[in-house]
């Protein structure tokens, strides 16, 4: 691999920029993190501070102008389109966070105009880099559990809560879960992860799915649902997501489950209790245990996909593209759905 220095820009400079996006980025040798951008100038300065960041851009024209050679979009769902057109219009590649687009018009007119510029587009399904989703990955390419027949993929939490206490001391409605809500819900939102996994372990296209939804708030999109997917080779997904599992509990409770059944075994990733593990006739055999996501892995495989030309193990706007339209489409067939 050839040594060359990747200078980064990144737009949005928000929550799963500061956790994720900007450490990972930061710790990958073969990328500079140079310059950032984001509208909100508290939290652009609050950002170059806190990692020391060369440039930052209140100005989009003056952040493309800031000899970049790549971007990484981590604003909010409805920026992307914006936000991509102008890399393209920029001739620059594309990491982008999901989901991808708000729709499928919005999703085709962004990887059209980047196949016109020329320039990569990847969508940001950093699970798929946790050393433990690349260990499902090979324990079902190597039939470990024989043929997979069932995915179950839980993912269920209270985004953060229902309410958060502000400046004044007021307790308020959360907006960070609130935004997530009125953008579709669970689903729209972490749920792609999780339909990604699925295609990513599988490698069977969805041939059909359905959604249903449980409304513990009154928001239109439910705040608990369940998808229902058949892969082409005849394995059954469920994903079920939450964002009201003890909204408003005092000590709430998470529960993010992967269970793969299959024809001689099941494999079993708990991230509450941080087990990983097969069995089989054989008997149980323990993995060790990583967290769900890896924003490091995902940056590590972008950096090498920049300077190759490609990669095999990121997720392509395509694939972007089918994930959100799964996940719209089967959060509108849970509310069309929704028995009042
Ligand atoms: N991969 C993951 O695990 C993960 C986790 C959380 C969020 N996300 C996704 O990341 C994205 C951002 O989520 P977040 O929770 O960090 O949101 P956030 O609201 O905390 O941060 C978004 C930031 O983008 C800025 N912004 C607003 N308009 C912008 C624009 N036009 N261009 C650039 N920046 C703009 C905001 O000022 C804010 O600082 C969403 O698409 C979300 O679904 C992914």
């Amino acid at each position: 691999m050839s040594s060359q220095i990747k200078r980064i820009g990144l737009m949005g400079c928000g929550v799963v920029a500061d956790y994720g996006h900007v450490p990972a980025i930061q710790a990958v040798e073969q990328l500079k993190l140079c310059s950032i951008f984001d509208p909100h100038e508290e939290s652009l300065k609050r950002m170059q501070q806190k990692f020391n960041i060369e440039n930052a851009f209140t100005d989009e024209d003056a952040f493309f102008n800031s000899d970049i050679d790549a971007v990484s979009i981590t604003s909010p769902a409805p920026c992307h389109r914006a936000n991509v057109l102008n890399a393209a219009k920029n001739k620059l590649p594309v990491i982008c966070e999901k989901p991808l687009a708000m729709n499928k018009t919005e999703a085709k007119e962004m990887i059209d105009a980047m196949q016109k510029a020329d320039c990569s587009l990847y969508t940001a399904f950093c699970y798929r880099f946790s050393p433990s989703a690349l260990k499902i990955k090979e324990l079902i390419e190597r039939e470990a559990i024989g043929q997979v027949r069932v995915l179950r993929l839980i993912n269920i939490w209270n985004c953060h809560g229902k309410y958060e206490i502000d400046a004044n001391g007021n307790k308020i409605i959360q907006k960070r879960r609130e935004d997530r809500m009125f953008e579709g819900g669970p689903m729209i939102d972490c749920g792609t992860h999780q339909i990604d996994l699925a295609n990513f372990w599988l490698n069977s296209d969805v041939v059909n799915f359905s959604g249903h939804g449980g409304w513990v708030e009154e928001y239109e999109a439910p705040d608990h649902i369940w998808l229902h997917m058949d892969h082409v080779n005849g394995t059954h997904t469920i994903v079920e997501m939450s964002y009201s599992y003890h909204h408003t509990s005092k000590h709430p409770h998470t529960e993010f489950i992967y269970e793969l059944i299959g024809t001689k075994g099941v494999i079993r990733y708990h991230n509450e209790a941080q087990t990983f593990s097969m069995e089989t006739d054989q008997g149980t055999e323990n993995f060790p245990f990583h967290p769900v996501k890896s924003f490091t892995g995902m940056y590590n495989e972008w950096a090498s996909a920049l300077i190759t030309g490609k990669s095999d193990l990121l997720a392509t706007a395509q694939q972007g593209l089918s994930v959100t339209e799964i996940a719209s489409q089967a959060t509108e067939q849970a509310i069309n759905g929704r028995y009042k």
